[in-house]
């Protein structure tokens, strides 16, 4: 099976966590910013556990400070995409790096963007819709902010809201009132949970918050009758295997429960997160799925319809991606 020529839908990647190493470092360079300790010797990503992964994503951030930046970025990130075979592709993008947000700034940075994906879905016909994502432990205040903005560029481009971030620190329904503005501007929502937190973080996320979809949700294992819930409402997990298994998650790739959910009838994706921080590829998720569940391209078809039929955008942009995964609407 050629993996990279499977075509697929990735739901859940961060546009800055997908920053190659050597794109930062260059702009570091060209900046004349010295980012301290976070790289390896052989030019990866540094870092030990989540929270100091965090701190290292940060800090990389510190040097995409113009629109020129994110366009530059988005071309290379869509560039690989296109190379694992994406047709379809929804990227989480803050305010917080993207004009510190300032809406005038935003706007800025989000006119960059979009120019950088019409160039990348034109070259190589990848579409990718956007979802502003707040962060949880930049706290309930500037996620206000991220929402306003997120509600003032709803549109072709900007499809949906979620929350990325530290999944430990408060409370989900802290965040219930920038979910409310999303929601009544019309975005669709996800959140990140389940993740570090057990099931009771998944079922906050969906009752308090209200999402069609959870960025991650894999610790709702715990819980066989929530998972049976999960299915029976149609709640989407955008599964991202190999960050769990890199960030400790579950200890290894048999381990990991994406094919319990698959076989309960849960609504699932598969997606990279920051793929150069867990030195992976899509096409390399689809690999070591391959092997250690036995997945064929029926399967891997399958997935990409459910991914698909949960995607935030347009029913047109639905009704086409879905022909080209060989699925009738
Ligand atoms: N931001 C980027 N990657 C993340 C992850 N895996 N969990 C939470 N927030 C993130
Ligand atoms: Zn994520």
């Amino acid at each position: 099976m050629s993996f990279a020529s499977i075509p697929k839908t990735e739901l859940h990647l961060h546009l800055e966590g997908a920053a190659p190493p050597a794109f930062i470092a260059g702009l570091a360079r060209e900046k004349g910013v010295d980012l301290g300790g976070i790289f390896n010797a052989d030019g990866s990503y540094k870092y030990q556990g989540f929270d100091h992964f965090l701190k290292v994503y940060e800090a990389a951030c510190t040097v995409l400070t113009s629109p020129e930046d994110f366009r530059r970025l988005t071309l290379a990130v869509l560039e690989e995409s296109a190379a694992n075979g994406v047709i379809y592709g929804e990227t989480f993008l803050s305010p917080d790096f993207c004009g510190k947000g300032d809406l005038g700034a935003w706007r800025e940075y989000l006119a960059a963007i979009t120019e950088a994906a019409s160039e990348a879905e034109a070259r190589d016909g990848v579409t990718l819709k956007g979802v502003v994502t707040c962060i949880r432990h930049f706290g309930p205040e500037q996620a206000r902010t991220a929402a306003r903005c997120a509600a003032e560029t709803m549109g072709d481009f900007i499809v949906g809201f979620g929350i990325g971030g530290d999944e430990m620190a408060g409370k989900l329904g802290d965040f219930a009132y920038s979910f409310d503005m999303a929601r009544e501007a019309g975005l669709h929502l996800t959140a990140h949970a389940g993740e570090w937190g057990g099931p009771e973080s998944v079922r906050d996320a969906v009752n308090d918050l209200g999402v069609a979809r959870v960025g991650h949700g894999v610790r709702s294992i715990e819980d066989p009758a929530w998972v049976e819930e999960l299915a029976r409402r149609g709640v989407h997990l955008e599964i991202c295997p190999g960050s769990n298994i890199s960030l400790g998650v579950f200890p290894d790739w048999p381990l990991h429960p994406i094919n319990t959910f698959y076989e309960r009838g849960v609504s699932l994706s598969i997606s990279t997160d920051d793929p150069p921080f867990f030195h992976t590829t899509l096409a390399g998720e689809y690999e070591r799925l391959a092997e250690t569940f036995d997945w064929d391209e029926a399967v891997f078809r399958d997935i990409n319809i459910m991914a698909m039929k949960a995607a935030f955008c347009d029913d047109a942009t639905r009704a086409a991606k879905l022909e080209t995964l060989g699925e009738k609407t």
